[in-house]
């Protein structure tokens, strides 16, 4: 879910290349959807998916269901943030980003559930972020919601493992994508300044996160339940 752009993007980009047929979902942007779509020479499906909203998603459920009658991995990478601190952010906006992302979450997966049950090895990848444990100044809303992602794929993982689930999390450091439309995506200097704080020296790319995702989900990491990949550098370790 949410592939038409960023990160989501390069995800279903990649699992393309490692050979799965894969659905690419926007669901504001029609024409970003169709873009991507042509990047994977349209081999696969293109639909219309509101993470946040049950009839949206029930409608994803029947296509895929119609065209493949089971589903094998189940990433969900969808939002757009409001990005404000305790006194700019109001209900609505708070209303917005814990739908975008939070209820996302959970419904996306909830009634993706029996089309992942059909598969031999069904897992669930939720992209999340490395602000899960620690509120992001300036980004109440989006912190909160993190948060719950948190323990909400804690609580899949756990519940779902005995019936041969995997669930597991990314969780992307700050990367350059159109989440930072207004709010500084063409600011050069503050993404040097990203960059130089970074212990490695720069922000991951889309294609990071995409390659952590591709191993999430691959043989090698079988045994792996419940875990959260930080894929920001070494980041979060900053004092
Ligand atoms: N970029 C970062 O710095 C960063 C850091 C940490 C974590 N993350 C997480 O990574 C995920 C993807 O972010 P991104 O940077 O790739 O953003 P992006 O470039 O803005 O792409 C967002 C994608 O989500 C889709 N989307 C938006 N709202 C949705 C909804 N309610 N239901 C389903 N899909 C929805 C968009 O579709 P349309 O094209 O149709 O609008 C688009 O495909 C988010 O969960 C974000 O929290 C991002």
């Amino acid at each position: 879910m949410g592939s038409s752009r960023g990160i989501g993007r390069a995800i279903v980009i990649k699992l393309h290349q490692d050979g799965y047929k894969v659905v690419v979902t926007y669901c504001y942007d029609e024409a970003a959807g169709k873009k991507v779509f042509k990047e994977i020479n349209e081999e696969g499906l293109l639909i219309k998916l509101h993470g946040g909203e049950e009839s949206s998603i029930k409608e994803a459920v029947k296509k895929v269901d119609d065209k493949y009658g089971h589903l094998d991995v189940l990433v969900v990478s969808g939002m757009h943030d409001r990005p404000h601190g305790f006194k700019e952010t109001s209900y609505e906006d708070w209303k917005f980003v814990l739908n975008s992302k939070l209820d996302s979450s959970f419904l996306v997966p909830k009634y993706f559930y029996p089309l992942l049950k059909k598969s031999e090895s069904p897992q669930i990848i939720l992209n999340t972020s490395s602000v899960d444990d620690k509120p992001q100044i300036g980004a109440l809303a989006y912190s909160v919601a993190s948060a719950g992602v948190t323990n909400l794929m804690k609580a899949m993982a756990i519940e779902l493992a005995p019936e041969g689930f995997r669930v597991n999390a990314v969780c992307p450091g700050t990367t350059r994508t159109d989440n930072w439309i207004g709010f500084g995506l063409e600011d050069d200097e503050m993404w040097e300044g990203f960059a130089k704080s970074n212990p490695m020296r720069r922000v991951p790319t889309p294609e990071d996160i995409a390659e952590a995702v591709s191993y999430l989900v691959s043989e090698k990491a079988k045994y792996i339940n419940g875990l959260f990949l930080y894929v920001d550098g070494g980041n979060r370790h900053r004092g």
